[in-house]
């Protein structure tokens, strides 16, 4: 099997003597509270779905991933999981202090301070996002941070609570699954939509190719005009039901958050199915992209910068029904244009179903559009 990335699949779970006296000794902590999105990298870190991090990033980690994209030791890291706080909420803590972290008033992980700095929110936004234009909901996510970042390990105490307790698997449960499978080769796809065809085929041509295919939906915060969590899960499920041979498929949800940094999300999406067991990932067009602030292929250049990931990328162009051909094709393999394609826009699919119109059968599954369609608000709002 894959190894994690960076090695090893971290851990950061406290046993369960390590939980009791921990939280004997918590009332004792000077305590930060989390936000839902803190909390949830929290959960990634513990479960080793972020390996090989341990925890929030300090300084030296920090302006690594911001020059170069990697860790200070050089291993590919692409998105900050960083803590920001107020200088307020920290109080007289200090570097090598142990601070409490509560989410929903329940003592959730505890940090050992390793240092706390203050960031250029500009070099942020330019180095991740590659624009500092607020219309963007990462680079506008990084105008709201706080002004502190807190770096050092995690130990989570407490599980943060999951809508999905059925559709969610650990790194752990995921190698696990794909070993009983027998399958050798898995590729991993990322998504915030809901299915249409041009996602199926992408997903079933690279399938060919291997063992397995492994739908990972992302669940978590998203800008308004996106779909719903739930809505993308049901409609992934209705898909499957009737479209995917369950020998070959199966789909599990990935609880974070969506920033919309194209091809730098794209290897952090990457790196996070190698944790998962996952042996290629599938690029799309405009991967982890929002408007227009990335080319459409942008996500697939930026892995020529990354030869030592031990995932495989596989690329694919864009997707559309051709009516020459009369079949799913991509500019590879037809020679069509114009008004013989349809491409498949989410936004125009979004537009249409928001009218409460059926998209046609050649841009989406009727099970999948009946799914959405019985949600009275399937869009985040
Ligand atoms: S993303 O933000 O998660 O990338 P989305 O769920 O739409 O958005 O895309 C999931 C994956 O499918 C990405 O790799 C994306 O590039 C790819 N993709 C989406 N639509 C197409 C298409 N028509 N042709 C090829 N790839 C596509």
């Amino acid at each position: 099997m894959i190894t994690p990335h960076g090695g090893k699949l971290v851990d950061r779970k406290a046993t369960n003597t390590e939980r009791e006296k921990t939280l004997k000794e918590f009332e004792s902590y000077h305590t930060l509270t989390l936000d839902k999105e803190d909390a949830q990298e929290i959960d990634n870190i513990a479960y080793g779905v972020f390996s090989p991090l341990e925890g929030f990033l300090t300084q030296k980690d920090f302006e690594s991933v911001l020059e170069s994209g990697r860790l200070a030791d050089n291993t590919p890291w692409t998105i900050p999981i960083v803590l920001d706080v107020e200088k307020r909420e920290l109080g007289d803590a200090k570097q090598g202090d142990t601070l409490g972290l509560v989410y929903n008033d329940t003592p959730t992980a505890i940090i050992e301070v390793e240092d706390i700095y203050e960031f250029d929110k500009i070099q942020f936004k330019t180095k991740i996002f590659a624009t500092t234009d607020e219309s963007h909901p990462g680079v506008a996510k990084v105008d709201g941070m706080r002004p502190l970042l807190v770096g050092g390990k995690i130990t989570l105490l407490n599980d943060i609570g999951n809508p999905y307790p059925d559709h969610t698997l650990s790194p752990k449960q995921t190698r696990a699954l794909f070993e009983q499978k027998g399958w050798k080769s898995v590729v991993a796809f990322q998504t915030r939509n809901t299915p249409h065809l041009g996602h199926e085929y992408v997903q079933k041509t690279a399938l060919s190719i291997t063992d397995g295919l492994f739908i990972n939906p992302l669940i978590g915060k998203k800008k308004t005009g996106d779909f719903r969590d739930e809505v993308i899960l049901e409609s992934y499920k209705a898909l499957m039901d009737h479209y995917y041979p369950e020998k070959h498929a199966s789909l599990a949800v990935l609880h974070t958050e969506m920033r919309y940094g194209g091809p730098k999300e794209a290897v952090h999406h990457a790196i996070m199915r190698q944790n998962f067991g996952c042996t290629h990932f599938i690029v799309g067009r405009d991967h982890a992209g929002v408007g227009d602030f990335y080319g459409p292929f942008d996500a697939h250049e930026i892995f020529n910068e990354y030869p030592d990931l031990e995932i495989t990328p596989i690329f694919f162009r864009s997707f559309f029904f051709c009516r020459k051909c009369n079949s799913i094709a991509n500019d590879k393999v037809c020679p069509h244009s114009g008004d013989d394609i349809i491409i498949f826009a989410g936004r125009r699919i979004r537009a249409m179903l928001n009218e409460g119109e059926v998209p046609p059968a050649d841009m989406m599954r009727p099970e999948v559009a009946d799914t959405i369609l019985s949600y009275d608000k399937p869009f985040v709002e």
